[in-house]
């Protein structure tokens, strides 16, 4: 038992309850691997290490949920958690640095009897959607075996490859020489170990000589871009293919289609406003459009993605790794996710519906462009 420590002991070092303890132990996050004669929890080196690791990640705000998922992913050993919880830990020394810096100056100027814009205010929390939501991601967002197929399928021969907006690489061909390019900090931090290597640039200025890849492709990412028009032209000055996942902002059916926006969040029709159309998307990069249709158990927990699984979107994991439900605003979220919810336990939802358990995919006006 020597080399075992015992629940105390653990919680003291740790500066936890032993509660905690207990309820890590009870939800299977931390299972002690040993117990003393007399019963009690004892833990190993490993369980130590492991511990280490979700409070690490508590620290920087991950929920329970997440933090199971991330330390049971049997592919990331523990130097690559030391080296994604230290990009993490700098990207919040840094956001914590600018928040300082702001508060500085909005004191300086108070002093000085100015008054600070709105827009100055407000800078430093604006910084970037996905620094701020990214950490959510990796809970729900990965690879769809039948999508990723599209994908890899259309972008050919292509031996280089150019993932833009590439967040954790979920749809990067494991058998390509594949380059990342993803400006948030955050999702480059979560790029899971022995990812392709990643830049940190935006889509508007890849910093890439012109036909330097075979293709370049881009996945649910260009709804993001402040360009999408100059990013897509960009794509397509840097290699000779191009291939986007994204959708169709002005088919009218879409809205009408997806009983999620049509009865519950109409709000989304905001975010599309100024969406350039589908045509304008295809022309930037010469380019064809492909429905794309999303499968009932689609493994990708995108915006669309539970069309078949309802009450999914109750789940506050699988919102907060989607950028709409931050973009609608909470009060359209919580009001949407209360309606469903109703809704889901009276029947009303099902009754509404019924026609959709008879699919096993659908046209949701998911695209993949191809040029
Ligand atoms: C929904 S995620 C998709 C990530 C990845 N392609 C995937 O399919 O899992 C959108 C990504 O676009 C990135 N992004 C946001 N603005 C961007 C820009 N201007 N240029 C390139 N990528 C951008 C975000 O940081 C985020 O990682």
């Amino acid at each position: 038992m020597e080399e075992h420590l015992t629940v105390g002991r653990v919680a003291e070092l740790a500066g936890v309850t032993i509660r905690t303890l207990h309820h890590y132990d009870e939800i299977g996050l931390l299972q002690p691997s040993a117990r003393t004669v007399a019963g009690y929890r004892a833990y190993s080196a490993d369980d130590v290490e492991r511990l280490r690791e979700v409070l690490a990640y508590r620290r920087l705000g991950f929920g329970l949920r997440e933090i199971a998922d991330l330390v049971d992913d049997p592919a990331t050993d523990a130097v690559a958690h030391l080296c994604r919880l230290r990009g993490l830990l700098l990207e919040q020394r840094d956001r914590a640095a600018a928040m300082v810096t702001a508060i500085d100056r909005e004191l300086e100027a108070r002093a000085m009897g100015i008054r600070t814009t709105p827009e100055e205010q407000l800078k430093v929390f604006g910084a970037q959607l996905y620094n701020t939501i990214g950490s959510a991601y990796p809970a729900t967002r990965r690879t769809e075996p039948r999508i990723a197929a599209r994908i890899w399928d259309a972008l050919g021969d292509a031996r280089t490859v150019l993932n833009v907006g590439a967040g954790t690489g979920s749809y990067e061909p494991p058998d390509r020489d594949v380059t990342a390019v993803e400006p948030s900090a955050v999702m480059r931090a979560q790029r899971p170990p022995g990812a392709a290597p990643c830049v940190a640039a935006g889509a508007g200025s890849l910093p890439f000589e012109d036909q330097s890849f075979d293709a370049a492709m881009a996945v649910s990412t260009v709804h993001h871009w402040p360009d999408p028009i100059a990013g897509l032209r960009e794509m397509k000055r840097v290699a000779r293919r191009v291939v986007v996942f994204t959708y169709d902002a002005d088919n009218t059916g879409r809205r009408e289609r997806f009983w999620l926006t049509r009865d519950y969040l109409p709000e989304f029709a905001d975010l599309l406003v100024g969406w350039p159309t589908l045509a304008d998307l295809t022309g930037a990069i010469g380019g064809r459009a492909e429905p794309v249709l999303v499968p009932w158990d689609c493994a990708d927990g995108f915006f669309e993605a539970h069309w078949r699984r309802p009450e999914a979107y109750l789940d506050e994991q699988v919102r907060r790794a989607v950028s709409v439900w931050t973009r609608v605003g909470s009060q359209a979220e919580q009001r949407a996710v209360d309606r469903l919810r109703e809704d889901l336990s009276s029947g009303r939802w099902a009754e509404r519906n019924r026609d959709l358990v008879a699919l096993d995919a659908a046209e949701l006006g998911l695209r993949l462009l191809v040029a």
